[in-house]
């Protein structure tokens, strides 16, 4: 396991975080202050954010988003807010931290889109079978807790799920279920990085019966590390859309 994908090292990432924000408090990212409630991911200590954003094309003021769009683990809701910002139309942000869920709907109202984000707290889609069962989105976006922790791993607290994922259990049932939550032409996304484990994830993708393709990648330099990130779509195996380039074999 190389350094960077080293799980322990994503939990004393967590852990430093978690100690550093313990009172609610606030962070700027792009042009917007935003609120920061205690256990919830801290965008202010990651680049994760911000290359999510830019990944999706939500970066800066003049950016336009259509919808609607569903994000699973909205954490302080920087991604769901900003899409609604961008004028989409309708935004279900779920999280199974309940903290997250509140930080979210705490910064839609701050930003004045409350009206269009709706917050749901569950495990993934669980939740959402069970409050809007016909909803269908065009996009549905998870920038995931891509770090393998080892199966078996047990959480200590709810902020490590930010982080890591135990045997890659929650991105097996993502790549499973996500597709079921598309409208006719929708895309379904994963925000993942060589933090994570590519080759595993394919693997499991396979064993899902879907394919991963690659839509666009940004390298950042994290501390010593180039970490490169990748905006995944997840598509039914047999079933690819067009134009999209497959990941590489030398990344498998
Ligand atoms: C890397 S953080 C991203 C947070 C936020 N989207 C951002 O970019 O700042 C991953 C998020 O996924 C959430 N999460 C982890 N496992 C989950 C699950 N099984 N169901 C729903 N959300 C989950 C975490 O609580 C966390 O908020």
């Amino acid at each position: 396991m190389s350094e960077i994908a080293d799980y322990r090292r994503s939990l004393a990432r967590s852990l430093a975080s978690a100690q550093r924000h313990t009172v609610p408090s606030t962070f700027t990212l792009g042009s917007r202050t935003w609120d920061l409630l205690p256990q919830v991911f801290a965008p202010s200590e990651s680049p994760s954010t911000r290359t999510a954003l830019e990944l999706l094309g939500l970066a800066g003021d003049g950016a336009r988003a259509g919808g609607p769009l569903l994000e699973m683990g909205c954490g302080t809701g920087v991604i769901a807010v900003s899409a609604a910002l961008a004028g989409c139309e309708r935004v279900v942000a779920v999280d199974i931290n309940p903290a997250a869920v509140r930080n979210t709907a705490m910064n839609a109202r701050r930003h004045g889109v409350a009206d269009r984000v709706r917050t749901v707290q569950g495990d993934l889609f669980s939740s959402l079978a069970a409050v809007m069962p016909d909803e269908r989105f065009a996009q549905v976006f998870w920038s995931s807790n891509y770090v393998l922790a080892p199966e078996g791993f047990e959480y200590r607290d709810i902020h490590q799920r930010a982080y890591v994922d135990s045997g890659y259990a929650a991105h097996r049932r993502y790549l499973a279920e996500v597709t079921h939550w598309l409208a006719p032409g929708g895309s379904a996304l994963l925000h993942f990085s060589t933090r994570g484990d590519l080759a595993t994830l394919l693997n499991v993708a396979g064993e899902c019966g879907r394919a991963l393709s690659s839509l666009g990648s940004v390298t950042v330099q994290e501390g010593e590390h180039e970490v490169e990130h990748m905006l995944l779509e997840v598509t039914v195996a047999g079933n690819r859309p067009a134009p999209a380039r497959a990941v590489p074999e030398e990344r498998r």
